[in-house]
């Protein structure tokens, strides 16, 4: 398995200071920084777009170093927009594939921007969906939750769901030597984080759990080390 990355939700920070809240959760601990794109259409709320992307840019460093900005784009149609966020910044950008006509020349679109490509699964969406495209993925997300909102509960199903992915990763690993990370977003916190984990995710999308914590006592850092204790494979 591969090592287990923390991606914080900036959903739910303070949009009048986003740069700085970039920054401070990067500066206390996330590995990566999780782009919510929500466009009125796909998923009923709006959110940010490429400009937003390019703005935090600056402030998405580590040690001096560029970190990876996860764009989860939640809008249809979905091609236009990939050429736009490479340009402004993202590092991996991922989609859902009833929002694409044609899934799979999305995922090359992607790939030729020079991004890592993710396929979202909807709750409903089941898991065969991957099937046919799992070679040109670096990245399966599986929403527990219904997107569109940040602070939604973890739907339980999610943990079964998981399981039967981690199977198909696996296996196909074991024939290419490929991994391929498998992330999970949606009502991810300290109490169930663990069990997210022992289901087999790698990648954990949390926003409200990070950000709905007081920042000013170093609220970020503790949230953002309990998640990552409990995130450990056993
Ligand atoms: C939901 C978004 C999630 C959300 C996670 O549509 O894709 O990334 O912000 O927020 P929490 O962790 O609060 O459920
Ligand atoms: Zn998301």
């Amino acid at each position: 398995m591969l090592p287990p990355v923390i991606a914080p939700s900036i959903l739910s920070a303070d949009f009048a200071r986003l740069g700085e809240e970039v920054a401070r959760v990067l500066a206390d601990g996330a590995d990566w920084i999780h782009f919510d794109v929500m466009d009125n259409h796909y998923v009923p709320n709006l959110t940010i777009g490429p400009q937003v992307c390019a703005a935090i840019v600056p402030y998405a460093r580590r040690d001096g170093v560029a970190a990876p900005i996860d764009v989860h784009l939640m809008v249809e149609p979905v091609d236009a927009l990939v050429p736009t966020f490479a340009k402004a910044g993202a590092t991996r950008i991922s989609f859902h594939p009833e929002a694409s006509r044609h899934v799979h020349r999305t995922i090359a679109l992607i790939r030729d921007h020079g991004c890592s490509p993710g396929l979202v699964l909807n709750p409903a969406t089941p898991v065969e969906w991957i099937d046919e495209v799992l070679d040109d993925l670096d990245l399966v997300l599986l929403m527990s939750v219904n997107p569109g909102f940040g602070g939604q509960a973890f739907i339980p199903q999610t943990l079964a769901k998981i399981g039967r992915v981690r199977a198909r990763i696996d296996r196909h690993a074991a024939g290419t030597g490929r991994l391929i990370r498998l992330q999970v977003d949606g009502g991810v916190k300290a109490d169930n984080i663990a069990a997210i984990a022992a289901a087999g995710a790698d990648t954990f999308v949390a926003g409200s759990a990070v950000f709905g914590q007081p920042d000013a006592d170093g609220g970020y850092r503790r949230a953002l080390d309990a998640l990552r204790s409990m995130a450990k494979p056993n």
